[in-house]
């Protein structure tokens, strides 16, 4: 039976994608720059087999549910169309990593399964193809197909957005420390979110800054300038909270914005423009959850994660500690010890 396993690690936007040109092909408005994270990785198998009627799915050795069935099924109803083929496939997929920690693991999910069901197809798509095809799965999941530091290509259409490596793994010693915070469960999910967004009055001014923000984030990463980079990075978190905090959700009347920070966040985060004003180079994006991501050179590794109890008391929060990590990959039964494996540090 063809089969082949794929992995690759979730990713981090310095720049976010928020709001959609196209919601059925993920076409978005504005472009992205993110980094992967080598903290944490998805690991996919695929088998297509003849005596399967339909897909058979299973998520941390527990069958999808009939959402997420629907959708790995179109994704792979997409990679059969490609390959001219019409068997069925079981999908194993483990993350090593919890869920609701902050990482949008429908990019590394959809990442890894793009790759793994093409490669047991029988294709070889190259990085432009899969990144494509990641993208119709997940927006985000385009930007864990290559390596290291990456830009998504907002385009127009299918074949113009894609994304393509900036720098490579070793570009920049930059940590992200992700500081898990606990949120309630989400009142709107990021799907609504993007939805909501054009309904906000600052979501036009936040795309016609845009590639202002896109070219300042991207020259600050390819200059390291740590200083630089910080401050343009807040600045871009601030602008999408801003747009979801004065988005209308259709589906929730009652709602003035979407929220999605927590007490904790709001602590963390004023803690580190304090600590920055006293000297310690880090700083913050925050994402569609109340989790904290903290970046930093590797030199000021440890003085951060020594400052973060002092300031998120009362909580015991997990850190997730990630670098720079590589693009999806595949694995063979031999070399599974290439997947660098999850690790976590109570502060
Ligand atoms: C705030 O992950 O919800 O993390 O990738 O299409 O599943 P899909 O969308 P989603 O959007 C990501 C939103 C964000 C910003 C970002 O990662 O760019």
């Amino acid at each position: 039976m063809p089969t082949a396993t794929a992995a690759a690690h979730p990713n981090l936007a310095f720049v976010k994608y928020w709001g959609r040109r196209d919601a059925d092909l993920n076409i978005p408005e504005n472009g992205s720059i993110s980094v992967n994270l080598s903290g944490a990785t998805t690991t996919t198998t695929v088998t297509y087999d003849e005596v399967l009627g339909q897909d058979a799915v299973t998520l941390n050795d527990v069958v999808a549910n009939t959402p997420t069935l629907t959708r790995v099924s179109a994704h792979l109803d997409r990679v059969r169309a490609l390959a001219g083929i019409t068997t069925r496939a079981r999908v194993v997929s483990h993350n090593d990593f919890p869920a609701d920690v902050g990482f949008a693991s429908s990019a590394s999910a959809f990442a890894a399964l793009s790759l793994a069901a093409t490669r047991a197809a029988g294709l070889d798509l190259d990085l432009y193809d899969l990144s494509i095809l990641a993208r119709k799965g997940s927006g985000s999941a385009c930007r864990s197909i290559p390596d290291g530091f990456v830009e998504w290509l907002p385009g127009w259409d299918d074949a113009s957005s894609y994304a393509r490596s900036l720098a490579p793994c070793n570009h920049w010693d930059l940590r992200v420390v992700t500081v898990v915070l606990p949120g309630r469960p989400k009142l709107i999910s990021s799907l609504a979110g993007h939805r909501a967004a054009p309904t906000s009055p600052f979501y036009r001014a936040r795309l016609k800054e845009m590639p202002h923000t896109l070219d300042l984030v991207r020259q600050a990463l390819l200059a390291r300038d740590f200083a630089s980079f910080g401050l343009a990075v807040e600045r871009e978190a601030w602008s999408l909270h801003a747009v979801a905090m004065t988005s209308h959700s259709e589906g929730a009347p009652w709602l003035s914005g979407i929220f999605y920070m927590e007490p904790a966040t709001v602590r963390l985060i004023r803690a580190v423009q304090l600590w920055r004003r006293d000297g310690l180079p880090v700083a913050f994006t925050l994402d569609a959850g109340p989790s904290v991501h903290l970046l930093c050179e590797g030199s000021s590794l440890g003085a951060v994660l020594a400052a973060v109890p002092s300031a998120v008391a009362g909580t015991a929060p997990q850190a997730i500690v990630s670098r720079p990590g590589r693009g999806a990959w595949l694995v063979n039964e031999n070399d599974g010890a290439e997947a660098p494996s999850f690790s976590s540090t109570t502060l």
